[in-house]
């Protein structure tokens, strides 16, 4: 690492820069620079520990390894099978600590940073204790498995002073960062509609992951598992499918709508939605889960300084036997973006002045001398050359063979660390401006209601007047008819 004067002039200059920028993006952004609680450790790696090191706790480890000068030193896990694998997989020629308490882990003062990869019901209980011991901090998506509970982790991360990157990891691609320079540029005009989908048609894909053999109340902590979930007895597909219950996943929502909204708010730079839909099914799996595993959204994002008011649609279908396509459309009054982790087709169209007669049009149903008098008057007022439209351009971006948008957005993240600055690329506020209109689908579609929403202030709004439910104008009906 550099000398501790060169380090101390680099983050201030990088704080100082970010605190401008944050004043306009992010109302409610952290302090971006804390020197004496942003230390790391004296040999200069950063020394990290996985808390869950299930599929996604591997994959992690594994991409934060690419990066220079990090080390893995512990790992936490409740099932003991994982934390024999991960003794096997990365303690080789080391000594590593592994535990089923994640507390162990906290208290250790050779562990800079902790990665929490379990479920989500303990995300915000792991950050919260992890920043409060002096750990940065990189969470899983999303963020906070409810509504309510963003601000906590917010208020902690604000507090420590610690680095803190939430992991939607695709938003470190080089195609979405070609996308956020196209949209910046005003290359596609100004933005009115965003779809995007991810559809999924087997069983894996459906979260039906494999059951160790040896699963039992030995091998399996199942009452921490539990946590704040309701009490019940020990059930296998509870534990290792547990996506697919809602009181420890987010569902479809929050597992797969939060990368397609993530990927928005990076590229478009906007806040969030105000008002928020969403309807479902449970049409084909039907296992014992009690989320849909058909979801469909709308979104309605007010206009702001970086972007005019768009609809968005997101769609996650695991019954999709059809055709499947999963991209991000981002659709404005000058062509489109199309996208996915690894490359992007922009396509660029732009009407013409004139509108144009003839055709499917009225044109040939007036009169003769009426048809004569409209293309006197059309001439006039259109010159040739505002009938033309400019021809349509495409164009193609493929990220380089080894881009990798995992390993990059841990390098954000340890970057970061090292420079002692609290500004990631999905720091918790980003976080959880993506993770509330997700998690408030779930939310609309539980209590089949559309909710409001206060992108800035990052609160839930209970307007009685604006409700457009079929009941509440019924009441209203009700009551004028009274009067
Ligand atoms: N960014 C991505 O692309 C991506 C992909 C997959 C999963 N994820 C996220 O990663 C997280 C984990 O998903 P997964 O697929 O790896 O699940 P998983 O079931 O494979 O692994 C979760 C692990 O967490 C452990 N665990 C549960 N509670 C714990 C606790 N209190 N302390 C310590 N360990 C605990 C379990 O024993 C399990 O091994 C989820 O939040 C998920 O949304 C992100």
């Amino acid at each position: 690492m550099q000398s501790n004067r060169r380090t101390f002039i680099k983050s201030l200059s990088a704080a100082s820069a970010l605190v401008a920028t944050e004043s306009i993006a992010k109302p409610f952004g952290a302090p971006a620079y804390i020197p004496d609680l942003m230390k790391i450790s004296p040999n200069d790696k950063i020394r990290f520990a996985t808390i869950g090191m299930g599929i996604q706790g591997n994959f992690d480890t594994q991409s934060a390894l690419r990066n220079p000068d990090v080390e893995l030193v512990g790992c936490a896990d409740l099932y003991s099978g994982r934390l024999e694998h991960a003794k096997t997989a990365y303690g080789k020629d080391k000594d590593l600590f592994i535990t089923r308490d994640y507390r162990e882990i906290l208290a250790r003062p050779d562990v800079d940073a902790v990665l929490i990869v379990t479920p989500d019901h303990w995300h915000d209980h792991i950050t919260i204790a992890a920043l409060k011991a002096g750990k940065h901090v990189y969470c899983e998506k999303p963020m906070v498995q409810h509504l309510n509970e963003g601000k906590a982790v917010i208020e902690a991360w604000k507090k420590s002073g610690k680095t803190m990157q939430v992991g939607s990891q695709r938003i470190s691609s080089a195609a979405f960062k070609e996308a956020k320079r196209l949209v910046e540029a005003g290359d596609i005009g100004q933005i009115n509609y965003i779809e995007s989908n991810n559809d999924r048609f087997n069983a894996i894909g459906a979260w039906n992951y494999s059951i160790p053999t040896d699963a039992s109340t030995q091998t399996v902590d199942w009452d921490r598992f539990l946590g704040d979930a309701p009490k019940r007895p020990f059930d296998e597909k509870r534990f290792f499918r547990w996506r697919n219950y809602k009181d420890y996943g987010t569902g479809v929502a929050g597992d797969l709508f939060i990368h397609l909204i993530t990927g928005v708010h990076f590229v478009t730079n906007t806040l969030g939605p105000t008002r928020i839909y969403s309807s479902g099914n449970l049409a084909y799996w039907k296992d014992g889960r009690d989320v849909p595993d058909i979801m469909a959204c709308i979104m309605d994002y007010p206009k702001t300084d970086q972007h005019e008011a768009f609809q968005m649609v997101l769609r996650v279908n695991f019954a999709n036997a059809g055709k499947i396509n999963d991209v991000t459309r981002i659709i404005g009054n000058e062509g489109q973006i199309e996208f996915s982790e690894n490359n992007l087709i922009m396509t660029k169209k732009k009407l013409p002045v004139a509108p144009g007669y003839g055709g499917y049009d009225s044109f040939f149903t007036f009169t003769e001398p009426v048809q004569q008098e409209f293309t006197k008057k059309y001439d006039a007022q259109y010159p040739p050359d505002t009938r033309k439209s400019e021809p349509v351009k495409e164009v193609r971006f493929e990220a380089p063979k080894n881009d990798d948008p995992s390993a990059k957005h841990f390098a954000d993240f340890f970057d970061n660390v090292r420079r002692g600055s609290q500004g990631t690329v999905e720091d918790p506020v980003f976080g959880f401006r993506a993770a509330a209109p997700v998690l408030a689908c779930n939310e609309s579609y539980f209590e089949q209601k559309v909710v409001h929403w206060d992108p800035i202030t990052m609160t839930q709004q209970h307007p009685t007047t604006k409700s457009t439910s079929a009941e509440t104008v019924a009441k209203k009906k009700s009551a004028k008819k009274k009067t």
